[in-house]
């Protein structure tokens, strides 16, 4: 490829539907030495093939089209299948918690717990998460009430939630970012001495701990999510956790239309069930799942190595005394140490064919229904607004070998050595 192509390719990159782009990624050995290397200058890019963040981790393939193929001899694709149901008790098991229910996916889960928790009014969440922990309360017409986080630890800020109870306050959604966990023991006493209901966004967390105890059975319910960009996915799928008996069986009925009997209803309820497919996936992953915790946590020291000492650049750490899933590489970049921006080492590595994103930028109450119906929100969300300016994930998996990241961490560190000369060129060639 010569330089303007390459340029031309590294510019329209910004366009590409990254959904249908190829999956293979392949190092090429195209190390980088001056910025003039850089693709986003014209030079070649570092990869052949995008390296994206969340790529699935698969297991056993034999042991997957095994399940499958018994699914199809016994004619048994969804509705209350084996699969399924030792999915569930597979999750119950590993997060310590007496109820599981397995759901199509995270976002239906949160539906069906908030619905039958019986949240109504106003519910607390962070601003700085997924979409949809907030579309899954507006859906019902429930005021998603947007709260600070912490900049520690990425998750509701416990004295910010107090101050934002009202008469209408149902509940709270807290949210374990990244997998590690909001203050839990705060949040719980909040919620018991003000009778708010309490239920976690786990679809962080599936495999993590907090004071050496499980998530999953925290607060009134939890909600994990197996999408395929989960470190442990079931292609589609989710669960809702609980210790509560009766708000397990009244999510079952949910799940499945309210039926409690053939031909009976007796309360309304929506499609949440899991296929059968996608719990053999889940099942088959979940043998793996040591060795893709262990891969990612590998990563992570390997980026942690790397990146140690680099102005500007800090490595979101995961406290090793904890259990953790290490499925997020996150690093926060400030721009004035740094000499250039979060955005434009994006740009830079997106050029590259390295397509970190800036996860959960620029916050739910800067995205539309919100932004629009909560207008003021943003007057109280200091430390959203500036985390979710700051934050870029790196690629992390089973997909994503050790030279990939040691080229990727390269490109970074030359980067911010070369910090004024990259600005400069920035506003010679880029301008904004
Ligand atoms: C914090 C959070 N909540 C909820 C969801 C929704 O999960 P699902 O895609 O399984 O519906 C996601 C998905 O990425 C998420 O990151």
């Amino acid at each position: 490829m010569d330089h303007r192509t390459d340029r031309a390719f590294a510019l329209k990159l910004g366009e590409l539907d990254l959904n249908r782009m190829p999956t293979v990624t392949q190092h090429r050995d195209s190390l980088k030495t001056t910025i003039e290397d850089l693709a986003i200058f014209g030079g070649t890019p570092a990869f052949e093939t995008p390296l994206h963040v969340g790529q699935p981790n698969i297991g056993d393939r034999n042991k997957f089209a095994a399940r499958v193929n018994d699914i199809l001899e016994r004619r048994w694709l969804t509705n209350g299948g084996s699969y399924a149901s030792e999915f569930e008790d597979r999750i119950a098991e590993i997060a310590g918690v007496a109820h599981c229910v397995v759901m199509c996916n995270a976002t239906v889960g949160l539906e069906i717990a908030i619905r039958a928790l019986g949240l109504k009014g106003e519910v607390i969440v962070p601003s700085f998460t997924f979409i949809a922990t907030a579309h899954a309360l507006q859906w019902q017409e429930i005021t998603p009430v947007f709260c600070d986080i912490d900049p520690k630890n990425h998750c509701l800020d416990p004295a910010k939630v107090e101050e934002l109870i009202t008469p209408s306050t149902t509940g709270i959604i807290g949210v374990h970012l990244w997998g590690r966990p909001c203050d839990i023991d705060r949040l719980m006493e909040i919620a018991t001495q003000r009778r708010l209901k309490l239920l976690f966004d786990s679809a962080h967390a599936f495999g993590c701990s907090y004071k050496g105890r499980m998530i999953g059975s925290f607060g009134n319910a939890e909600v994990f999510s197996f999408h395929a960009t989960k470190f442990l996915n079931s292609m589609e799928g989710g669960a809702v956790v609980t210790n509560d008996a009766n708000l397990a069986q009244r999510m079952r009925l949910m799940r499945n239309f309210g039926f409690t009997q053939y031909d009976q209803t007796d309360s309304i309820g929506v499609n949440g069930k899991l296929n059968e497919v996608s719990a053999a996936m889940g099942l088959t992953n979940l043998e793996s799942m040591t060795d893709f915790i262990s891969i990612n946590r590998r990563h992570y020291k390997q980026y942690r190595n790397e990146l140690a000492g680099r102005p500007g650049i800090s490595l979101l750490h995961y406290d090793e005394r904890e259990r953790s899933n290490y499925q997020y590489v996150v690093v926060e970049v400030d721009e004035e140490k740094a000499g250039v921006s979060r955005d434009q080492l994006m740009q830079i590595l997106h050029a590259e064919r390295v397509l970190a994103r800036r996860y959960f930028y620029p916050g739910c109450h800067r995205m539309e229904p919100y932004r629009t119906l909560y207008a003021d929100s943003s007057l109280s969300l200091p430390h959203t607004e500036s985390v979710s300016a700051r934050v870029l994930t790196l690629p992390t998996g089973e997909a994503v070998t050790p030279e990939m990241i040691s080229n990727l961490c390269g490109i970074i560190c030359m980067v911010l050595d070369n910090a004024t000369e990259v600005r400069k060129l920035f506003k010679e060639r880029l301008p904004a």
